[in-house]
């Protein structure tokens, strides 16, 4: 395998996200997000970790330029700190905020390195959560305002935008299941939060879109290759259920395809929340669609698994190598992935936003020599060129992600850089995985 084979127009890059690297979390007068509050409460983040100082990104953007330019990386994929830039979510801004995110697009280009932004991964300003967050249809003006202000600041500099990160991930995580920030649980607050989010999503694109038409403007969606336990209906139903609140739930109403509640009839709860018009309102022609894949999914029937009545097989329970996020590592599901999306007439075109590995890595003698994650990006590839050849618009790769991170409520335990961080001392060491890419990619 070599890179000339994916193409000239292929886009390869690495992906962050503002709060898992930046740190500074009240400096230059950033606003707290739903995220420092969420971090702040008891027995919410392992160990009691906490972002305060991360990667200390805020800090060292320079140096950490330098590697991404040292590992001949083209393409750099951040998110930009709402209540940075705005700290209460809205009204006042923070021009320290604008000049922070000016001067990383800034150095990205001085080095060559083309700046690739999501409006939003996850971090919503506190104050906004206050008014209800995402389900308060407000949000979808907020939401709105922060990109046109964003695409003001920024946008001469920008030609590859994204709108959100991952809206099943937050919606679930942060407004059903509670796991994630802010908290919340049950229907009553998932539903409204799905459709203000994907609402936004669209809203959101056209604002870029008509800023800026030259620009490339996507939206990125976490996903999974889901297979069913056995070959029992029972087992294929369930796992197409979860297919559908996986893999679907976010993507067919911007497709214009509506929300797939006819093959799960729970998720009919959603028409409460729209308003004559929303149908057309939810569509956009997206540029990209990028797609986030890291494993597969074994679904089987459950009784008590309430609406969905299907369940994950924990991989834990099925004697597969596992990564440190206890998920399954099977770098073939991309392949998979890929081709199901492509099967969407209305997606012109893939980006792979992230993809990548957790692995218990350990620095010896100053080199950290992960030859799992190694081989996980090379598999990757390989089945990603597959699908490629066989046609499927799949036009760019980017790693999950550049160094270590705080991996959400799940702190620092689990390592997903192509980088190693010594969090006592911020000291940054290529990993063998790192030094492979950069390689690669001269
Ligand atoms: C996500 C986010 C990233 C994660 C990564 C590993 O996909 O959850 O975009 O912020 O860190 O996926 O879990």
């Amino acid at each position: 395998m070599n890179k000339d084979e994916f193409g000239k127009s292929f886009k390869w890059g690495v992906s962050t996200a503002a709060f898992q690297i930046e740190g500074s979390c009240s400096a230059e007068g950033k606003g707290p997000s739903i995220w420092d509050t969420f971090s702040s409460r008891k027995g919410k983040i392992l160990h009691g970790q906490h972002a305060q100082v991360a990667c200390d990104f805020y800090n060292r953007y320079d140096q950490d330029l330098d590697l991404v330019k040292a590992l001949h990386i083209d393409n750099f994929r951040f998110s930009f700190a709402w209540s940075r830039i705005l700290p209460e979510g809205k009204g006042t801004v923070n021009q320290k905020g604008l000049d922070f995110y000016n001067r990383l697009i800034d150095s990205c280009l001085e080095r060559g390195i083309n700046p690739w932004p999501t409006l939003y991964h996850w971090d919503l300003p506190q104050a906004l959560e206050d008014l209800g967050g995402w389900t308060n249809r407000d949000i979808v003006g907020w939401f709105s305002d922060y990109t046109d202000l964003c695409a003001r600041s920024f946008g001469d500099r920008i030609d590859h935008w994204m709108v959100m990160n991952e809206p099943m991930v937050f919606t679930g995580a942060g407004y059903f299941l509670g796991v994630h920030a802010p908290g919340k649980t049950g229907l009553k607050n998932f539903f409204p939060a799905v459709h203000h989010a994907v609402l936004s999503m669209a809203a959101g694109a056209r604002i870029l879109k008509s800023a800026n038409p030259e620009a490339e403007v996507g939206t990125t969606f976490s996903c999974s290759h889901i297979e069913p336990y056995s070959q029992k209906s029972w087992n294929v139903s369930a796992a197409k259920r979860a297919d559908v609140l996986f893999n679907r739930l976010m993507i067919e109403p911007v497709l214009g395809m509506g929300y797939p509640d006819e093959e799960l009839g729970i998720l009919k709860g959603i028409r409460k929340y729209m308003q004559p018009g929303d149908e057309e309102k939810m569509a956009f022609d997206f540029d990209f669609i990028g797609i986030q894949t890291y494993t597969r999914e074994i679904v089987r029937y459950s009784l008590l698994t309430p609406y969905l009545h299907a369940k994950l097989v924990k991989a834990e329970n099925r004697r597969v190598p596992l990564t440190t996020m206890k998920w399954e590592v099977y770098p073939e599901g991309i392949y998979s992935i890929i081709k199901k999306f492509s099967g969407y007439k209305q997606i012109k075109k893939i980006y792979i936003t992230e993809n990548g590995a957790a692995f218990p890595d350990e620095l010896r003698d100053g080199k950290v020599d992960d030859q799992e994650r190694l081989s996980f990006i090379q598999t990757s590839l390989q089945q990603l060129l597959n699908a490629k050849d066989e046609g499927c618009p799949v036009d760019g790769y980017f790693v999950w992600t550049l160094t270590d991170n705080f991996e959400w409520a799940e702190g620092y335990h689990p390592r997903f850089g192509l980088i190693h961080v010594d969090f006592n001392t911020q000291k940054r060491t290529i990993k063998s995985s790192g030094k492979w890419y950069g390689e690669f990619l001269k």
